[in-house]
């Protein structure tokens, strides 16, 4: 079947970054092959047992009946403002004490991100980017005209060696000095890195010398099932340059599309004022109750032994399928790791053949802001979406598609 052209009409009425961005996004790209049949390993969705359903049925009635008129007007009542108590409850657990001035909630992590772009960036502003990071964080910031350069990152997270580097060679080119560096500290989006805590020192002591902002992307930080947390950034900060970014999509759901920034009061003020429109105070009063009644605390529970139990059930399956010449990261929580695949392979490439033979992944080159080839052989898996027993159909075929691209 021919393919029809694009509806040209109405191009010279649309702003720039998206006329820039017509015929192909700059970034990333999500778009995977459709096969039905295939296990997808591709998204960072929650598996669907996950969902605390029936707490939050129970939650809804509660709220509905006790405060209707708060919960369905602007602003919201009550059961809302708990939801903030909760959060801050739970930021304090992390080693964070922030007031209410210093937390907004939004509509996910996503549009928290958005809200902060929006205050910080002028189009062309530079801003730092782990190189690979999540590709919808890199549309978020492009959206805003952000110029995007990408640092380095090993299996101990962000490399300050690297952002010392960019940063003195941007100096001494008399280039300005980015104001924000993007960072997944904990479980990173697309390896399952965490930032070590020496290196977390190192980058906040950049961060003052070169006078930047961290936005710290905390959407998995609670999902730890091995091994100790270092400290999150904005708990070994007292300078006030961490801006925190969290969200319920993981730990509760994403349909809720709720989350949150805690940044120091000055930061929260202005950040504030560009969280266009509102939020969604029935969602939050909804999850308001859902912490209040004691929730959150036990689902999480579940879902690390969920988590931990996909995860394993993926190493054990690349231990047994993949060919000699593949190796792969071991995250202590999250929902991702990296896999690197033989030489000769382009994971790219590969998903139709992938596809076929019965898996989908995101390829490791659209995590990358420059086109440099890194990442070529590598692809982000997805444990978190899968029975253990898919996974392990997955990866046989990611094997087989493997052996049979090689050929
Ligand atoms: C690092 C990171 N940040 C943010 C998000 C999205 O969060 P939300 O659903 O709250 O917008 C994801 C989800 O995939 C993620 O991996």
């Amino acid at each position: 079947m021919a393919e029809q052209a694009r509806d040209e009409r109405f191009d010279h009425l649309f702003a720039s970054t998206v006329r820039d961005r017509l015929d192909g996004g700059r970034y990333g790209g999500s778009a995977s092959p459709a096969a039905e049949d295939a296990v997808p390993l591709t998204y960072g969705f929650p598996y669907p047992e996950s969902f605390p359903t029936a707490e939050l049925v129970a939650a809804t009635e509660t709220v509905l009946e006790e405060e209707a008129a708060d919960v369905l007007q602007y602003g919201g009542g009550e059961y809302a403002e708990r939801l903030h108590d909760g959060l801050l409850a739970r930021e304090h657990d992390r080693g964070i004490d922030a007031s209410r001035e210093e937390l907004i909630v939004t509509n996910g992590a996503t549009y928290a991100l958005d809200a902060i772009a929006s205050t910080f960036v002028d189009p062309g502003d530079e801003v730092l980017v782990e190189s690979p990071t999540f590709v919808w964080s890199l549309s978020v910031l492009d959206n805003r005209g952000a110029e995007l350069t990408g640092v380095a990152l090993d299996d101990n997270g962000l490399d300050p060696d690297a952002l010392e580097a960019t940063l003195e060679a941007r100096e001494a080119a008399g280039e300005p000095t980015p104001k924000l560096l993007y960072t997944i500290p904990e479980f990173q989006n697309p390896t399952g890195a965490t930032l070590t805590r020496e290196r977390r020192e190192r980058v906040l002591e950049l961060a003052a010398e070169y006078d930047f902002l961290i936005v710290a992307d905390d959407a998995y930080g609670e999902l730890r099932f091995a091994g100790e947390s270092p400290p999150p950034l904005a708990a070994m900060d007292d300078s006030g340059r961490v801006i925190r970014v969290g969200t319920v999509s993981k730990t509760i759901a994403p349909g809720v599309r709720t989350g949150w920034i805690v940044a120091a009061e000055p930061l929260a003020e202005q950040i504030g004022t560009m969280v266009a429109g509102g939020t969604n105070t029935f969602t939050q009063s909804v999850l308001g109750r859902y912490i209040d009644a004691g929730h959150y605390g036990p689902t999480l529970e579940r879902l690390l032994d969920g988590y931990e139990k996909r995860r394993d059930a993926m190493l054990d399956a690349l231990e047994r399928h993949l060919p000699a010449g593949s190796s792969w990261t071991e995250p202590e929580g999250g929902f991702f790791l990296w896999v690197t695949l033989p030489e000769g392979v382009d994971a790219e490439e590969m998903l139709p053949l992938a596809a076929e033979e019965g898996v989908t992944y995101l390829p490791g080159e659209r995590f990358f802001v420059d086109d440099s080839g890194r990442g070529t052989r590598s692809a982000r898996l997805s444990f978190s979406h899968c029975s253990p027993a898919e996974l392990d159909e997955g990866i046989a075929a990611l094997a087989r598609a493997t052996e049979r691209y090689l050929d």
